[in-house]
Formats: C-alpha cells, structure tokens, sequence
C-alpha cells in the first residue's frame, strides 16, 4: 500500500494556509452526515482539522467513501484548505477547513470502549487500561511533547555549563533511603538481591571521588511508597551534582535550570525568594507552601501568654514548644456554623483539640471564647493579625511548635480551596527555596531520630560545633525548590569527610558492622580523596505537571501506574511462570 506522505499536520492548519493542496493523515474524530454535506473532523497529534465533501456529482463517490467511515479509522485525505463559511473560534484550526479531493482508508477502528474527546466522560480506570485511546487527546499528548521539551532544554542547558551526562546501575545493591526498595532476585546468587535506585544519591558522590567535577542525569527512580497525585512508584529525576561548590553555586546553576526550561516552554519563572526552614512553617505552615496566596500565619504566644485564664491557651503554652497562632480568613465572618464545624473537624484531621473563631463585624468582634477573652483583648488579637471588619480570625494552639504550625498549614490551605484562590492561576508560577531544614527529625512512635534528608547531607557547621543532646536543633546544609505548593527538589551540600559520615551514622543508630554492610563501599571511597561536593536532584514528572497545568501526575506520564501500583494496560505486577521462580531460587509462601 502507497502510504501518502503528510503535507501539514491536521492541527497545526491555519488561516496562513488557505489556498494551499495539503495531505493529513490521521484519525476519523468525528462523522458528520447533513444529507450530501459530509464533515468529517481528523485529529492527529496537533489537534483537529474540519474536513468537507460537498454534495456534487463529481464528489459523489468521495461522498460514498466518506460516509463510512467511523471514528477511530485511520485515513488519510487530500484536499484544499479554504476559509469555513462558519469559523469556530474555540478550535486553533476553527478558521479553516479542507474540501476533500481524496480519502484514503489506511486501517479500520472497531468500535473504541469510549468517545475519544477533550471533556473525556469515561471513568479512569476504563481510559487507563485503553491508555493509547485516551493518549489520543490532543492534551495529553501535547504534555508529552512538552514533557520531551523540558528535557531537551534541561541536556542543553547542563551541557553548555560542562556537565557531563553518566548513566549510573539500575541494578545496585539495597541501601534504602526512606522508602522501601522495589528487589530484584539474582538468578546467579539465589538468596541475593539487587534493589532498583530510589536515586543514584551514592554513585553520583563517588563519581565526584572519581574527579567527574559536574554530573548530571536524567533518570528514572523507583520508590515502593504510597502513591498521591504527586507521586508515582517510578519516576524521572534531574539529578545533579557538583566538586568544591557552595552553596550559592548550586543555587544559581539549579534555579537557572529552571528559568530557562520554563523560558523554552513559553512562561517566566521570576526570582526564587530564599525563606528557612522555621520561616516557613512559622509564616505558611508547611516546607512546601503555595506562595501565590498570602494567607499569612500569625503567632500570637507571647501577646497571650499569662493575659487570660483560658485553660486551652494556658495548657499549650505548658510546654517549651507551644503555640497560640491563628490565621485570618478575609471576608469571611459571615460563615455559618456549619462552615466552622468543617473547618474544625479539618484541623483535628492534623492534630488540633479544636479551634477558637473571632469574628470581626461592625458591631464589634465577637468569639466562641468570648467568655475567656476581653473586648480589649480581642482587639490586640484582630490588631496583631491584621484582620479588618468583615473578616474571621482562627485560632489553633499545639503544646508541639511543629504540629501547631502543621495545623496553621492544613488550615490555610483550606481556606484557600475555599476561597478559590487559585483558581484560573495554573499557570502562575510562585517559586521559592527553603533552606537550613533541620537535620533530624524525631519519629516519635519510636523516639528515633532520622535524617530529615538523608545521611548524606553536611551539618551547619556551627550548630555542629556546639551541638547539645537537642538533635533536633542542628541545622543542615539542605535545601528545596518549592513551586506552588510543590516540592519540586531537594538537595545539600554533602558530607565529604568518612570520620564525620560515620558519626552521623552513629547518631542515626546503625552500628558500625550495619554501616560496613551497608555504606562500606562509599566509606572506603571516602577514604581515598574525596572532594567537597553537593548538588540536588529535582523531579522531573512534577515539573511537568506544571509546565502543563495539571494537578494529576498521570497527566504527564505516558503509562502511569494508579493509586494501587497497578499498570492496568499490560496488567501488572502479574504472577510468573513457576520455572521462572525456580531459577532465582524463589519458593512462594502459601
Ligand atoms: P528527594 O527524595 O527529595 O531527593 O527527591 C528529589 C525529587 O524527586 C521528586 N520525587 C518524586 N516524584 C514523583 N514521584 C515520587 N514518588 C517522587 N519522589 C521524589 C520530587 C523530589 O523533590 N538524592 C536526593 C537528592 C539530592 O540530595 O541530591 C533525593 O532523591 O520532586
């Protein structure tokens, strides 16, 4: 079969080509039959061009062959592109159309499990399991054109800085970094494993052992944790890493990454803002804020602190650590009961005993703790928040400062939902960098402190150096890449110093034997000249989802795995044959 060649994509039509003979090829979309006027719409990757057979004897058999055709055939057509008489400004290509002289049927459709089309109705299960139909949209497969230019300008990007591109193993050895390991069972070794990388945090520091001086990679990793609209069990990283830097030198080379990779794709990206660690959860409530709201969180702990006998405000404030802090909700003092309900049972969802409400009217404020608060009292309240007439003002109090600001965070980001606040603002870009994130956190089920990073990453050297039992005190030199709520990367300047390493893991609880199992190959490299380094890895699925205006990381990946890790297309994971098993040693348990 003769396959003609394409003149134009069907989408890619515009007025600039009328008067021009133009071959498309590509899928029936839809089959408009008005009584001898045949439209027939084709869609190919661009979007979609109106087609017309107009009624003549000449056309007739065009007419005939046109009329068959259903959705989903794969054609090609010949014809002419000419101004519509009746121009639709909601399609790019709405001011053209072809007046068909050839259709060409080049493979037949059966009748596709649901309609291909932009508002799609079909539930997702159904569209992932016909992922190539569904990938049909327009939309989603321009996001993986788009997806495929971030990339491009990112290697462009990195290369003309002097970074080399390393691929590093697949198959390593288990030393998990948070998350659970996906495993891969040795056929030659039965009993033996490799682990796939939850990133090539150890290969791209011992490539700077090796003297590589500027790595970068684009790579896939594989983390077997639950799974949000953020997250998938595989997924791309940026990972980046540096010789004798500081951190400013990482700062420039990843955020000047990103401003041109948003330039590339047609948007602005202004400066990054730097806040810490405390300045963020004591002002946003999170570590990863949505900037492009204001919503401030105010501390109230030493405005209140011994002014009321108010038992909730007394009690949190027991502690070192506690906290009175509220947020305004502007305009909203009329919110009915119902609404405050809501907005309580939300924050208990994060830790809150409940919530205290004033409400600033005309007539005055009132409080569902007017009987502990004085008018005056109330005032230095609505003043140190800020609040106006007409708005409400919440307040949360936690006997823990990262949990009362945790609730101060779920709340403000609630009230933005509520609000709409970032509705229409997909394409609004708020960046900012968080730096000097502590060290350790403590698991309080089991009073073990763990990397807030990972062990990898340098203390500040002064909180190092006057180090009290408080771990949770030491700052470390780690820092993110947060835009619009998301935490697009993370990264630090490492430890480089194998006495030093080993301490830290010491503080984390592995005994020297585990770290020997564990990190011995990585020690010994240490042992032998390593270089001061750093770097980051940003993920490369969130930028995206960005970059195209989803909120769903399935948007953005060509054959994603849902909320159950399942790959519904191909139907995996799956069971394997018994042989397969018995060659790398795996007996099944009942
Ligand atoms: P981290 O674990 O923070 O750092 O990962 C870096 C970035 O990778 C992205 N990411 C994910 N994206 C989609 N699905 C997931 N399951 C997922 N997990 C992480 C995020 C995240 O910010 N080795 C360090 C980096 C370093 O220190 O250089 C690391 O992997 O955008």
């Amino acid at each position: 079969m003769h396959i003609p060649q394409r003149t134009h994509y069907a989408g890619s039509l515009r007025a600039e080509h009328i008067g021009q003979k133009v071959i498309i090829n590509g899928w029936i979309d839809s089959n408009r039959d008005l009584g001898g006027l045949l439209f027939l719409d084709v869609r190919d990757r661009e979007g979609v061009a109106q087609c017309v057979v107009e009624p003549s004897e000449a056309t007739m058999y065009l007419y005939e062959e046109g009329k068959r055709l259903r959705s989903e055939f794969v054609v090609s057509i010949e014809g002419l592109v000419r101004k519509r008489s009746n121009p639709n400004s909601k399609m790019p290509t709405g001011q053209v159309e072809i007046l068909i002289s050839s259709i060409q049927v080049l493979n037949e459709s059966e009748v596709p499990p649901f309609v291909i089309e932009e508002e799609v109705k079909a539930g997702e299960e159904l569209r992932l399991k016909y992922r190539y139909l569904d990938l049909r949209r327009p939309s989603l497969l321009q996001n993986l054109m788009r997806r495929h230019k971030i990339t491009q300008s990112i290697r462009n990007y990195f290369d003309a800085k002097g970074f080399v591109e390393v691929e590093t193993p697949m198959l390593m050895k288990a030393t998990p970094e948070g998350a659970r390991d996906f495993l891969v069972p040795s056929r030659l070794h039965h009993g033996e494993f490799y682990a796939l990388p939850q990133s090539p945090q150890i290969y791209k520091q011992i490539l700077m052992v090796a003297g590589l001086d500027k790595y970068f990679q684009i790579t896939k990793c594989f983390r077997d944790e639950d799974l949000r609209a953020d997250r998938q069990p595989e997924f791309t990283q940026l990972d980046v890493e540096i010789s004798f830097p500081d951190e400013e030198i990482v700062y420039e080379a990843m955020e000047g990454c990103l401003r041109k990779v948003w330039e590339d794709v047609g948007f602005v990206l202004p400066k990054f803002p730097r806040y810490s660690y405390k300045e963020v959860m004591e002002r946003f409530g999170s570590d990863k804020p949505d900037l492009r709201f204001e919503l401030e969180i105010r501390t109230l702990t030493d405005l209140l602190r011994g002014k009321t006998e108010f038992k909730v405000f007394n009690e949190a404030l027991e502690t070192k650590q506690g906290v009175i802090a509220c947020i305004v909700a502007p305009g909203c003092a009329a919110w009915s009961r119902k609404q405050l309900d809501e907005l309580t049972e939300h924050a208990k969802l994060f830790g809150a005993g409940g919530l205290v409400w004033l409400k600033v009217t005309d007539a005055g404020i009132d409080s569902s703790a007017k009987k502990f608060l004085s008018a005056e009292l109330m005032q230095e309240i609505a003043n140190a928040s800020k609040a106006s007439v007409g708005d409400l003002i919440l307040i949360a109090v936690h006997q823990k400062w990262s949990r009362a600001y945790t609730i101060m965070g779920a709340l403000r980001s609630e009230i933005a939902k509520r609000l709409k606040l970032t509705e229409g603002k997909a394409f609004e870009f708020a960046p900012l960098w968080v730096l000097n994130f502590p060290m350790f956190e403590l698991d309080e089920a089991t009073g073990i402190y763990n990397s807030m990073h990972h062990p990898f990453t340098s203390p500040v050297v002064e909180d190092w150096e006057n180090k009290t039992d408080d771990l949770a005190a030491i700052r470390a030199r780690a820092y993110d890449i947060v835009v619009n709520g998301y935490e697009l990367g993370s990264g630090s300047i490492r430890i480089h110093d194998r006495k030093l390493q080993s301490e830290i893991f010491d503080m984390l609880g592995l005994s020297k034997e585990e770290q020997q199992k564990k990190f011995g190959f990585m020690l010994d490299a240490f042992r032998y000249g390593a270089p001061p380094h750093g770097g980051m890895a940003l993920g490369i699925d969130r930028i995206a989802m960005l970059c195209c205006g989803t909120d769903n990381i399935k948007d953005v990946v060509a054959f994603p795995k849902t909320t159950s890790m399942q790959g519904l297309m191909e139907n995996c994971p799956s069971p394997v044959d018994p042989r397969q098993l018995r060659e790398v040693g795996i007996k099944l348990g009942q």
